[in-house]
């Protein structure tokens, strides 16, 4: 499929062509002139409708968006009950109404939204591409793309990785998205690590299996080979949990620090889509295995490539 016109919602509609696209136009942004990216969106507004908290996500898609040349728009929709009273939202305006508009002033929307299957809702009322920057627990494509990005630029191929994706593995949309596009990427070995209250779910463990990786679940980090190449740690994700005093019981389970590098081959790469909490402490941040402030950086190229992309640029 082009990239031209088209919307990013569910990243299982990427073909393995669709990635390589992105990481070669990525790996340009990167070295493209600053002067030169200026110009590519030159007249273009972003609409970057985020429903929900973010701070990555929404400020990486503006400053991708800026350094296009773009102009963005961020209407206050995160908001407290007091502030929303001040949007169309709270006069009734519908989602669909609000997307439809947003469509008419603007040439790319992104969308956060807390519901499942929201930004597909949206792309079905836009006539212009739409970006999924999160549905609730579901997917986050956009993520995946820079963590694949990561991954490939790290060691030189996003293929055959040996990976453990660890902690919020139920709610954690960001390991959903990744459990989905690996199979383009035929994967030789992921450990999923998570409390049993929080483990992957079927659907994704099943897609996994498939790829033909060696998949285990397990709940202790040390379980997972020594050889992995990558360790993507996640926040255990309060604001999915219904019962307060589930979170409490669960928070903090893992904590990786300079101890857990021991069991692991020197090599390992620690990333996490951020923010965390307290599942990496701040004591790996100065090793050579922290990969995460890296992996957030390249939130930029993607989402400048992605932008170019889908505006036929
Ligand atoms: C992630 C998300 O929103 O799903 N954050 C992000 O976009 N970088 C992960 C998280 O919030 O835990």
């Amino acid at each position: 499929m082009s990239y031209d016109g088209r919307d990013v919602v569910n990243i299982g509609d990427f073909s393995r062509q669709d990635f390589e696209v992105l990481f070669e136009k990525a790996a340009f942004m990167e070295i493209l002139d600053k002067d030169e990216a200026a110009e590519i969106l030159k007249g273009y507004v972003v609409a970057c409708l985020f429903f929900e908290p973010s701070t990555r996500t929404s400020n990486s898609f503006q400053s991708a968006a800026q350094k296009l040349g773009a102009s963005v728009l961020t209407p206050p929709f995160n908001l407290k009950q007091k502030e929303l009273d001040m949007t169309s939202l709270q006069k009734g305006e519908s989602f669909e109404d609000t997307i439809a508009m947003f469509d008419g002033y603007t040439d790319v929307i992104v969308i956060r939204h807390p519901e499942i299957g929201s930004a597909q809702k949206a792309a079905d009322v836009a006539k212009n591409p739409v970006i999924n920057g999160g549905d609730g627990p579901n997917q986050h494509p956009t993520q995946t793309l820079l963590d694949l990005y990561t991954m490939h630029k790290s060691k030189g191929t996003a293929e055959n990785l040996k990976l453990a994706m660890v902690g919020d593995l139920k709610y954690g949309r960001t390991v959903h998205s990744m459990a989905v596009a690996l199979k383009h990427f035929s994967p030789a070995y992921v450990a999923l690590v998570s409390p049993k209250e929080l483990k992957m779910p079927e659907k994704y463990v099943e897609i996994l299996k498939e790829t033909g990786a060696e998949v285990v679940e397990t709940e202790k980090i040390e379980d997972a080979s020594p050889d992995i190449d990558f360790m993507y740690v996640t926040r255990i994700q309060k604001e999915r949990f219904e019962n307060p005093a589930e979170y409490e019981k669960l928070k903090g389970v893992y904590q990786i620090g300079l101890d857990t590098l021991k069991h692991f081959n020197k090599n390992v790469k620690i990333m996490h889509p951020l923010p965390r909490v307290d599942e990496i402490k701040t004591e790996m941040d100065k090793t050579s295995n922290a990969l995460y402030f890296e992996q957030a950086q390249n939130g930029i190229p993607v989402r400048m490539a992605l932008l170019a992309l889908v505006t036929g640029n």
